[in-house]
């Protein structure tokens, strides 16, 4: 289960980013850089990070046209980012060319090609929320899977997606096809701007292939044991 836990280093404080990592690398290698942490590291951390053991997810849901996503991802891939995410509303185009340069830029530096994952609809977004931003004729669940299949035909590996939509894209995109699940709140946990969520175990038992956690393990008071204790409760104990 350690490797199907990710937590998201949510802060641009360096030293807690330092600490937080040679803390919680005793159980999790997965991390997740979003935008404030990379803000404070930039690509220079990746190599102290991986020299420590971590996989970095690099979380900054890249969302413009296909020539500049594509650099932006071959970039970071370059630099060694593990797993790279992009919003799928983005576009197949968009999508593919990222798939193209990732792989193309792995191939340059004799790297493992990173995991792609297309980003669905944010889990802090619900249906009365996706009706009146998205003015979308489609029920949120829908959308999701539409975009996880336009996904999975550019050749990414996988989504991000909220745990309760695992069922019905495992039904549309088949048992290989990663699906990565923030949203995800131990029932000890305060929801905080998340919508629409589930215990860890709940997502484990949907099928999740990889949870996302951020609060309620950063800013626990005893990090590693709030870690201990979710990957507990993904092992079902
Ligand atoms: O603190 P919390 O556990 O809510 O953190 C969840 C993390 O997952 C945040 O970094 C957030 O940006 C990210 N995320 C999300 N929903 C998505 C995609 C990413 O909550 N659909």
């Amino acid at each position: 289960m350690r490797n199907r836990l990710i937590v998201a280093l949510d802060t641009d404080d360096g030293e807690d980013i330092d600490w937080l990592s040679g803390t919680l690398i005793e159980l999790v290698p997965w991390v997740k850089i979003g935008f404030q942490a990379f803000s404070t590291l930039g690509t220079e951390s990746f190599p102290w990070l991986s020299g420590r053991g971590h996989l970095i997810f690099l979380d900054l849901k890249f969302h413009d046209i296909p020539n500049t996503v594509a650099r932006d991802v071959g970039t970071m891939t370059k630099h060694g980012a593990h797993m790279i995410n992009m919003h799928a509303s983005g576009g197949l185009e968009m999508m593919q060319a990222a798939r193209f340069s990732a792989d193309d830029a792995a191939d340059d530096a004799g790297i493992p090609k990173p995991i792609l994952l297309g980003v669905t609809i944010l889990t802090s977004i619900d249906e009365p929320g996706f009706k009146s931003s998205f003015g979308s004729e489609r029920q949120l669940t829908e959308q999701v899977v539409f975009l996880a299949k336009q996904s999975k035909e550019a050749g990414l590996d996988g989504v991000v997606a909220s745990p309760l939509e695992i069922e019905p894209i495992r039904k549309a995109c088949g048992d290989n096809f990663l699906i990565v699940t923030p949203g995800i709140r131990p029932k000890w946990a305060d929801p905080g701007d998340q919508r629409r969520i589930t215990t860890p175990a709940e997502a484990i038992n949907r099928g999740a292939d990889f949870i996302v956690v951020g609060r309620p393990i950063i800013e626990a008071e005893d990090p590693l044991e709030a870690a201990g204790k979710i990957l507990d409760e993904m092992r079902g104990m």
